[in-house]
């Protein structure tokens, strides 16, 4: 017979190895989410967070083409976005490129990824695949799961313009994105020189979402000029996220293309 002394131990290894099992190895979390998982143009509502279609990770476009084609655009259609085209940009502005890790498309210092990134959908300005519209509204990105969730209903476009000092391009989008900061994530490690640590980082986000907008035949400029508090306010943010950059998201009334004869006769002329 075995003693009760034994039979505890045994149970207690047993139960020890399944925890290490289920912490350590992430094949294991893998499977249970697996019932989850979208498939790729695949989308999915559950309550009131949203499963985002799958990032591509091929395109159409060269990456010196979107270089080369990249531009502030301020004039727009009226045409709705995608959700795929939504998610898309999302990634690219803060999804993931590393699963083990969990390591993002732009760069960060000591990886402290202090970004959180916000949606803000307008009346009828996202098309969603089953014919219907995102529900306006702003909404919080959460780059491991690829989903959104809803943080504030409603029109905030004119809100969102008016705290932006009021430029057109704010209002006649058909969605914003904006990026806010939590400092203390960076400044934490990296005492007062972390602050410098999250400007650089945000311009590699918006880089990110101008060079994927570009190729993706979208348009959106990087906004900087507008009144924190109002922002803040008018999305959502949380008390210790502090707003960076605006940047809204349309198709172009007038799509910059760059002649790549223009380009040489412009670098010629300087060669003299
Ligand atoms: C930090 C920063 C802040 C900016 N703020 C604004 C802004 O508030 N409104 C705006 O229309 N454009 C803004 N821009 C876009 C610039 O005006 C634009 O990048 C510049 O005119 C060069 O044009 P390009 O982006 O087409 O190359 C900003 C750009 C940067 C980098």
């Amino acid at each position: 017979m075995v003693s009760r002394r034994v039979f505890m131990r045994v149970l207690g290894a047993a139960l020890l190895a399944a925890l290490g099992l289920l912490a350590g190895i992430p094949h294991v979390y893998a499977f249970f989410s697996r019932r989850r998982r979208v498939k790729p143009g695949g989308w999915k509502r559950s309550g009131e967070r949203i499963l985002l279609p799958l990032p591509r990770l091929e395109g159409d476009v060269s990456l010196e083409r979107a270089l080369a084609n990249r531009r502030s655009i301020r004039d727009y259609t009226r045409e709705p976005l995608r959700l795929e085209e939504v998610s898309q940009v999302l990634w690219a502005a803060y999804g993931i490129t590393e699963t083990r890790y969990g390591f993002k498309t732009t760069p960060s210092a000591g990886a402290t990824y202090p970004l959180e990134v916000y949606l803000v959908a307008y009346p009828e300005g996202v098309l969603l695949p089953d014919g219907g519209f995102l529900e306006p509204g702003s909404y919080h990105y959460d780059p491991h799961s690829h989903s959104i969730t809803l943080v504030k209903r409603g029109d905030l476009s004119r809100a969102l313009y008016e705290a932006a000092l009021e430029q057109e391009w704010v209002l006649e989008a058909r969605a914003c994105i904006v990026i806010a900061a939590v400092y203390e994530r960076t400044t934490r490690r990296y005492g007062q020189r972390g602050v410098r640590y999250v400007h650089m980082e945000v311009g590699h986000a918006g880089q990110n979402i101008y060079l994927q907008a570009t190729a993706l035949g979208l348009a959106t400029v990087a906004i900087g000029a507008f009144y924190d508090e109002d922002v803040k306010r008018v999305v959502g943010l949380g008390p210790s996220e502090e707003p960076l950059y605006l940047m809204p998201l349309a198709r172009p009334l007038r799509p910059y293309y760059l002649d790549e004869s223009d380009l040489m006769s412009y670098i010629d002329a300087y060669r003299g």
